[in-house]
């Protein structure tokens, strides 16, 4: 089973749209897909048409009351979910009383990793605390989601390097991707940002990006996912991309990486040379469309 959590401390940035929405076309495309809600916000439960005091929850499983197997529920696409509730604000304020805290996620998911070929968890919108490390130490990857709008390098930057810390203090492997969301193409500034995400995440950052579409705000007042109320949307063309990206993906788990603190030192902007692999075409395509307009972002072109 292959555990994958969606990162960033920043709020309203698409982590719980991109978790729901990637496991739901995984699951579209074959997949067994267990979506974990480890966020007490509960957003994503919400977004799965269930309630979150309605049976056990995670926090419950985290708690050690009851097994992560019988506190499975079904949700639509062919989902599994591990539900939020408000006692995972208990599972919190417990941890200091248990040893190994961040461990018991990771022990929870051995446990049913025979019945998935993927696990999603939803994060709580902060770097550090007790819910993201039981997410990072349970993860084979961890997919930093970038909202590409202002000042969305600098975030991600400053993102990736509080979650290095924390993969650092725990001694976490997982496989590091970076995902850019709300995409709008018309805007100059997000094309550049974008050209500015490839040059700095180089491999890392997904050929993907999924565009901002009203389907997806949409989606989740109604409690569906997207490719339930539009299969024909942008957002459903967009998330099955993506997954196709992630079946293909083989986990590069203890590959060296550049360390974070590096990565924040030095100018903001595109750097080193331009590559000459399919992945950075596109973002060659994306210079020249830049070329033909002013550059009014402020990211040096
Ligand atoms: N690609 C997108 N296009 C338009 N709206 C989006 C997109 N992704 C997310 N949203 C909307 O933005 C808001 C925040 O997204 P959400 O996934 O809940 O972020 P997070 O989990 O990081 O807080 C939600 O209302 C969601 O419907
Ligand atoms: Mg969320």
């Amino acid at each position: 089973m292959r555990v994958l959590s969606l990162v960033n401390q920043k709020g309203g940035c698409g982590k719980t749209t991109a978790a729901i929405h990637l496991a739901a076309a995984l699951s579209l495309a074959g997949r067994r897909v267990l979506v974990v809600d480890l966020d007490p916000q509960a957003h994503a439960t919400l977004g799965l048409s269930a309630l979150g005091d309605s049976g056990p929850s995670i926090a419950d499983v985290l708690c050690e009351r009851v097994t992560a197997r019988e506190a499975l529920r079904e949700a639509p696409c062919g989902l599994s979910l591990l539900a939020s509730s408000q006692s995972l604000a208990e599972f919190e304020d417990e941890s200091a009383r248990i040893v190994g805290p961040e461990r018991r996620l990771r022990g929870a998911l051995e446990e049913v990793a025979d019945q998935f070929d993927f696990a999603l968890i939803d994060c709580p919108a902060r770097a550090d605390g007790v819910l993201t490390a039981n997410a990072l130490c349970a993860s084979t990857s961890a997919y930093l989601v970038i909202e590409t709008g202002a000042f969305a390098l600098q975030g991600a930057l400053r993102a990736r390097a509080l979650f290095e810390e924390v993969a650092a203090q725990q001694g976490s492997s997982f496989d590091r991707r970076v995902l850019g969301t709300m995409f709008d193409k018309r805007t100059r500034f997000a094309r550049e940002l974008l050209v500015a995400l490839h040059a700095r995440f180089g491999a890392e950052m997904f050929d993907t990006v999924v565009r901002s579409s009203v389907r997806l705000r949409e989606a989740a007042a109604c409690g569906r996912p997207v490719f339930e109320i539009a299969p024909r949307s942008t957002a459903a063309d967009d998330f099955h991309s993506l997954a196709a990206e992630v079946l293909a993906d083989r986990p590069r788990i203890g590959r060296e990486l550049a360390p974070a603190s590096s990565l924040l030192r030095g100018p903001v902007g595109p750097v080193g040379p331009v590559q000459t692999t399919d992945r950075i075409k596109s973002v060659q395509d994306l210079r020249s469309a830049n070329a033909n307009s002013d550059n009014t972002s402020g990211i040096p072109g």
